[in-house]
């Protein structure tokens, strides 16, 4: 049975691996455990997602579910609980970057818009900053404290 909850400080380097594995980047990852979540099988960390507040906003990254388990629903599952996660805290909008999944987040809500409508908050993040090539692509999702739980 697989699990989706928040993270706990311990599942870091379980976290870290899992996006290594998949090509993520780690870098800046302690931002955004705070407001993650993971899905968990027997233990085993399987999916994961995240989000960084900047302010009003939230940077969603780190949206990964291992390859076994794609095509479950997982990946929807993780970034409807971690939307909750940052409703709750009060975060009004999310936005995030990538390079491999920008036709997936439109099915989530999310819409693709230029990179330099970005809240200079965000600007300052390490994706922003180095981690996520230029070319990854910017989608965003405004919030209702309605967002509905995983
Ligand atoms: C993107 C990802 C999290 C989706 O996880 P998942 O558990 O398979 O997602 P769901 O089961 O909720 O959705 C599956 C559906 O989305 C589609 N899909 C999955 N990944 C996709 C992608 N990268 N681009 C476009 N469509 C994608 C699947 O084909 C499937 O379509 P179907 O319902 O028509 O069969 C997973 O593929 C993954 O971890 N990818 C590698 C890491 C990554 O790219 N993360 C996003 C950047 S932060």
């Amino acid at each position: 049975m697989i699990e989706i909850e928040p993270a706990r400080a311990s599942d870091r380097p379980a976290i870290e691996a899992l996006l290594r594995a998949n090509a993520l980047p780690t870098a800046g990852i302690e931002l955004a455990l705070g407001t993650a979540v993971v899905a968990r099988e027997e233990g085993r960390i399987v999916g994961c997602a995240a989000i960084e507040p900047h302010g009003s906003a939230g940077l969603l990254r780190s949206v990964c579910v291992e390859l076994g388990r794609r095509g479950f629903g997982l990946g929807r599952l993780l970034v409807e609980r971690a939307e909750t996660l940052a409703a709750a805290r009060g975060l009004a909008e999310l936005f995030l970057l990538t390079e491999t999944a920008a036709d997936w987040f439109p099915r989530l809500g999310y819409e693709a818009g230029p990179r330099e409508t970005a809240p200079a908050a965000l600007s300052g993040s390490p994706e922003f900053t180095g981690a996520c090539s230029a070319g990854a692509a910017l989608l965003r999702k405004r919030l209702s404290p309605e967002t509905p739980a995983g």
